[in-house]
């Protein structure tokens, strides 16, 4: 089985990479990703020498180096985004529009005319649902109402591939996924961030008050479901995947786990407003129709926080050359107070 994947470089892409070629010995994976600020090869440096793995620099917008790559592939694993709601609302968001629509749009071209037999798989959020009020669970046939500019791309997306079911037959799956965490994610997400600013006795820089809620899922627990998708999904179907936390699990709470974990003092949280216009209040889905596969996931939040602190304290060698990059003007010129002195980082995993 041949798979093209793209943006395996990042957080969840190469999550799923590292998960299918150590599980699956059949099957053959091409890496199609950009390397934007947020893929990072570093992430497949485990598996990048197998012969079944071949990563290709390149541009899902490109229809040139697209229908190259997708000519004689059985399925397409598509994970390539602009992924950080941050990012589209503090500037323009036409990045977002551009990769997250049109390179969808492209993929789909090319699938419709070069592997017509191949089933595409969207790796698609639940924000696209919008601001779920409690005690509702929207199933997949609820409105799309997302709120800000990165979740309206990603329903665009939703759009355009089962469009293409319709009109073009395609073989297309959509799966909507609550928020992830885990290792390798970039610290602009809100784990990490808080994770390492922790672990450096740096400010937490929590919004809005932290009662917010995200149904937090393992990224080991997606891969399982997106693989099970892959092979038993239902063509032109769409499927929710989240963890259905219990009880749900406000921000503030999350905050409390991390700083427990990290062993800091919770005069660390800096309360912030108006930094996400638009912020939703809470996510959640209902997810009976891929657990009726068989799928289920890890349920116990505060044991995985533990786990992913640990990841995060013996990885300095992944995340201090991002700390000490780019991400550090990102950080400052969004947050408006810079991150500790860089050379304070080579102690900071022992603390
Ligand atoms: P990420 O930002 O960590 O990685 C995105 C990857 O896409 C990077 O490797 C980047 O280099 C690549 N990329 C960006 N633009 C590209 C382009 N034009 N051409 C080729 N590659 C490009 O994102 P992630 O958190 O791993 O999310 C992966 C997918 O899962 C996204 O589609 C996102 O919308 C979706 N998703 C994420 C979450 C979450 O909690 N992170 C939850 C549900 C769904
Ligand atoms: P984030 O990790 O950006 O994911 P998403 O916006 O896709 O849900 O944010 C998760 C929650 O954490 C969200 O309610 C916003 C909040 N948050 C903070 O409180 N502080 C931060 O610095 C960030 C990045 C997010």
């Amino acid at each position: 089985m041949k798979l093209l994947v793209t943006g395996g470089c990042g957080f969840i892409g190469s999550c799923f990479i590292r998960q299918v070629i150590a599980a699956h010995p059949e099957v053959e994976i091409i890496n199609l990703d950009l390397l934007t600020y947020a893929g990072n090869p570093a992430n497949l440096a485990e598996i990048d020498r197998s012969p079944r793995y071949r990563f290709v620099r390149g541009d899902i917008r490109d229809a040139r180096v697209v229908d190259e790559l997708v000519a004689g592939v059985d399925a397409v694993v598509h994970f390539a985004a602009e992924s950080h709601v941050d990012r589209s609302t503090a500037a323009r968001a036409g990045a977002f529009i551009d990769t997250n629509v049109l390179g969808t749009y492209v993929l789909l071209d090319a699938v419709r005319r070069l592997a017509p037999e191949a089933r595409f798989l969207q790796v698609g959020t639940d924000e696209v649902y919008g601001d779920v009020a409690w005690p509702a669970f929207p199933d997949e046939d609820a409105p799309l109402l997302p709120s800000s500019p990165y979740s309206a791309s990603k329903a665009g997306a939703d759009l355009q591939v089962l469009a293409a079911h319709r009109t073009h037959g395609l073989d297309t799956v959509v799966s909507r996924c609550t928020n992830n965490y885990g290792p390798y994610q970039y610290p602009e997400k809100v784990i990490p961030l808080f994770v390492l600013n922790a672990l450096h006795g740096e400010p937490l820089p929590l919004y809005d008050g932290g009662t917010q809620v995200r149904d937090w899922l393992r990224v080991e627990d997606h891969c399982r479901a997106l693989w099970l998708l892959l092979e038993r999904g239902e063509s032109g179907q769409i499927y929710n995947i989240g963890a259905n936390q219990e009880p749900e699990v406000p921000n503030a709470e999350l905050t409390r786990m991390i700083l427990r974990a990290t062993g800091q003092p919770e005069s660390l949280v800096r309360p912030v407003q108006g930094l996400r216009p638009g912020h939703d209040q809470r996510y959640a889905v209902d997810t009976s129709r891929i657990r009726a596969l068989g799928w289920a996931p890890e349920l116990d939040i505060a044991r995985g926080i533990e786990r992913t602190v640990a990841w995060y304290r013996e990885r300095e060698d992944w995340w201090s050359p991002i700390r000490s990059g780019e991400y550090r003007k990102y950080f400052e010129s969004f947050y408006g107070f810079a991150l500790g002195d860089p050379k304070r980082d080579t102690s900071a995993s022992s603390s």
